[in-house]
């Protein structure tokens, strides 16, 4: 039956792709001159006679025949834009010579497959990676068996991770499983050369400075997050669930633009406030409860990371005030040593400062190095492409992306008076170092006791007020 129509679907892929529908698509991706870039500064970080070989993220599956939503690897969505699966990247410190070519870089990717396209999407296939992702070397993925390539010949092998359990189906000669075998083998004689940690650090050094295009769409993600996280305040009422708090902050992410949260949210109440990574998000009435809201979308594979702790009922009583004033006072300590020169731990060594003197103030704690006991994790961590992007944790410099998150969770049972019990407070921001003071990227968004409840008086979207 599909034969049938087959030149149909051909001459409409054709007129589709001839005519332009793109403007009808996003515009603001990042420049294939940007990719191509980025390339560029990993060739000149690698060792002289050298190569590194890249692979595309696995497709996982959830369930049966349904996969997850595809997310490419950040590293090889960096160097390539292509956000498409089972395809490698092989990119040489020198030229080299190919039958026919001499390339400093090859990329093999999925083939056009119309069938295949009719029920998952359009594939850029060899012309498209061509056209919109600037590759002057493009092979379809089941043709890197004939490379012609004496991996023992070069004194190191940068590579990816090399996945082991991503097997699509034995006849598939050109899925993932089959490229990493197929490297393996011809690589076996260069075991000595291959340096997969190497690889990673110099990723990390080129992706925890932005360039001005990356700012672009990581900011675009910030302002989408900062605007569903105002709606949520706006919107939040003690009828509401957990799961209807996420439902409020995704729904702002999606309608303006976002793919998909950068991370899976985390709306958790009461109790819940003090499970740092709680996803769950089932507790059905919220009430009188504090709410952590940690949420932030992804834009173009640029992801935001944002906390915020609001009172339900709209006002925080006294004892939710103190703990939360010093949650604030400390990531405004943290946030002011986000300067250039500073050491990646002098925020979290000035947050922790202020928690140790605030829990000893309430009589928390009685001891300073007691603080552990209710703030035990980082207060900063880098920001990209990952909500964890990499980074070389030393000096701080412009045009890094860190966030500050300092937090204060008491759970019950906790030795201290059981009026604090369930109290669980983390505010989180997102601050470019520069070359002078911290710019707080997501600072429109409200964090005083003040500004909080004020905001959540203003009205809701949802409602008729
Ligand atoms: N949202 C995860 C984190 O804040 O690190
Ligand atoms: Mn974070
Ligand atoms: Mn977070």
């Amino acid at each position: 039956m599909f034969k049938k129509y087959q030149p149909v679907f051909l001459f409409l892929l054709i007129l589709f792709s001839e005519q332009g529908f793109s403007q009808n698509y996003d515009n603001d991706k990042l420049p294939s001159s940007f990719h191509a870039a980025r390339r560029q500064e990993l060739r000149t970080k690698m060792e002289a006679n050298s190569v590194a070989v890249i692979f595309a993220n696995p497709v996982r599956n959830r369930s049966n025949d349904v996969d997850f939503q595809y997310s490419q690897d950040p590293n090889f969505y960096y160097l390539t834009g292509l956000t498409e699966p089972d395809a490698v990247l092989l990119i040489f410190k020198e030229t080299q010579k190919f039958d026919s070519v001499s390339t400093q870089e090859l990329i093999y990717i999925q083939p056009r497959n119309i069938a295949a396209e009719s029920w998952t999407g359009k594939r850029l296939g060899v012309e498209g990676v061509k056209k919109e992702l600037g590759f002057g070397t493009v092979l379809t993925n089941v043709q890197f068996s004939d490379i012609k390539l004496d991996f023992t010949k070069f004194s190191k092998v940068y590579h990816s991770k090399l996945w082991e359990d991503v097997r699509n189906g034995k006849d598939d000669e050109g899925d993932l499983y089959s490229l990493i075998k197929i490297f393996n083998e011809k690589s076996e004689g260069a075991k000595k050369t291959k340096a997969s940690f190497d690889f990673q650090t110099i990723m990390a050094e080129l992706r925890e400075i932005k360039t001005a295009e990356e700012m672009k769409v990581l900011k675009k993600a910030i302002t989408i997050s900062c605007d569903a996280h105002l709606d949520l305040m706006r919107c939040l009422d003690q009828e509401m669930s957990e799961y209807q708090a996420q439902a409020l902050v995704e729904f702002g992410f999606k309608f303006n633009g976002s793919e998909y949260p950068g991370y899976p949210t985390i709306a958790g109440a009461g109790e819940n406030t003090c499970i740092l990574h709680y996803i769950s998000n089932r507790k059905k009435f919220v009430n009188k409860d504090l709410i952590v809201c940690d949420a932030g979308a992804e834009y173009h594979g640029y992801t935001a990371d944002i906390t915020r702790t609001l009172p339900v009922s709209g006002k925080f009583t006294d004892d939710q005030k103190k703990i939360y004033s010093i949650v604030l006072n400390a990531q405004n300590a943290g946030i002011k040593a986000c300067k250039k020169g500073n050491n990646f731990r002098d925020p979290h060594n000035e947050a922790v400062e202020v928690i140790k003197k605030g829990l000893i103030e309430l009589g928390i704690i009685n001891s300073p190095n007691d603080f552990m006991k209710y703030f035990f994790h980082g207060t900063s961590h880098y920001l990209g492409l990952d909500v964890h992007d990499p980074g070389s944790y030393g000096r701080l410099k412009p045009g890094q992306v860190i966030t500050v998150e300092p937090g204060i969770y008491i759970p019950e049972g906790s030795p201290c008076d059981k009026k604090w019990w369930n109290i669980g407070i983390r505010i989180e921001d997102d601050i470019l170092i520069t070359e002078g003071e911290p710019d707080v990227l997501s600072g429109k968004l409200p964090k005083t006791i003040e500004e909080i409840e004020k905001m959540m008086n203003e009205p809701c979207f949802l409602k008729k007020n």
